[in-house]
């Protein structure tokens, strides 16, 4: 019989969304039925999430400062109890996949799921542009992005196969974890508190129904931030006239900030930028990028 996976996911600016769209296309080409569930409607409309009608749970979010996307922890802690259900956890990060950055991640989240009964068999991370303080040079973030169909093909094999792929963070994760990411609700909701809607704004109130929590309002026509903000960034590169940025480090907001599926469909870009050839910090990301990393 068909096995059906409840893919269940948050992406913050659309690289999560992007792998989690070419994802499902291909393991429903091993097979497999796959629903998308987007955590940010389970909480704006209080809908019950029922693991228990799926053979497979999966779950995609962003990696935020080394360590998961705040609503991918807030669904975890909101699962129900199980019988040994397995579940395979996709991440999206800036960094390239494997560095040691990163490999404590999914720390936090699997101890909430363990203690429910879901059994963690498959982690990846997917390398992909980043949103956030850095920016890759364009080309390589085309390159990131056009490589997903061949990684989610690959990833889709593995978790047909029940192989299992599990990451083995040292003590330097584990320190990046409990440095950079246990006060990661704190520092977001200060961020939060500190964008503000500059003289550019035009009103148009897309970052209002843009939030996945709900954290901006209006207020005597001006925009307002609240004390709710997960620092995902989607305000900041929805607002049409960019008008959204931090009152301290704007460098946080990148300029060349484009999306997935805008980089794809540009002609005018380098292809290949990452060669066998490539030396310097770039070269980071040749593991990944010309598929030397060990993945079936
Ligand atoms: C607040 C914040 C912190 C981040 N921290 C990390 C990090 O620790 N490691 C990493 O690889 N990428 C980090 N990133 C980059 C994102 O994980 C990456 O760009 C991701 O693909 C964005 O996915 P999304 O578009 O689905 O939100 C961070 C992004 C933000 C906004
Ligand atoms: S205020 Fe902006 S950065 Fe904060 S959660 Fe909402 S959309 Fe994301
Ligand atoms: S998206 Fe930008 S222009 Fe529109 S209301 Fe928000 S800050 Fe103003």
């Amino acid at each position: 019989m068909q096995k059906v996976i409840g893919l269940y996911y948050f992406s913050g600016t659309g690289n999560t969304e992007y792998v989690v769209q070419i994802l499902q296309i291909k393991l429903q080409s091993y097979g497999f039925q796959v629903d998308i569930l987007k955590i940010e409607e389970i909480f704006k409309q209080n809908i019950a999430i029922k693991p228990n009608e799926f053979d497979i749970i999966g779950l995609a979010y962003p990696i935020h400062n080394w360590g998961p996307a705040l609503l991918a922890l807030q669904f975890t802690k909101n699962l129900s109890n199980v019988e040994n259900k397995p579940i395979f956890i996709i991440e999206t990060g800036a960094g390239p996949q494997g560095a040691a950055l990163n490999e404590a991640s999914t720390l936090p989240l699997i101890r909430n799921l363990e203690s429910k009964g879901y059994r963690v068999n498959y982690e990846y991370q997917f390398s992909m542009p980043s949103n956030w303080l850095y920016c890759h040079p364009v080309p390589l973030q085309r390159q990131l992005c056009k490589i997903v169909e061949l990684k989610a093909e690959m990833v889709s094999k593995e978790i047909s196969s029940l192989t299992k792929r599990r990451k083995r963070p040292g003590l330097l994760s584990k320190l990046l974890i409990a440095f950079g990411w246990y006060p990661m609700p704190l520092a977001a909701s200060i961020y939060g508190r500190i964008l503000y809607a500059s003289a550019k704004c035009n009103n148009c109130g897309k970052c209002i129904s843009g939030c996945p929590v709900g954290n901006i309002q209006k207020n005597s026509d001006k925009i307002k931030f609240g004390w709710r903000c997960t620092s995902c960034m989607r305000c900041a590169y929805l607002c049409p006239v960019r008008a959204i940025v931090p009152r301290i480090g704007k460098m946080i907001v990148l300029k060349n900030w484009y999306g997935a599926k805008a980089l794809l469909s540009r002609t005018d870009i380098e292809d290949n930028f990452i060669t066998e050839k490539t030396t310097g910090f770039n070269a980071r990301y040749k593991k990944y990028l010309l598929q030397k990393d060990n993945i079936a």
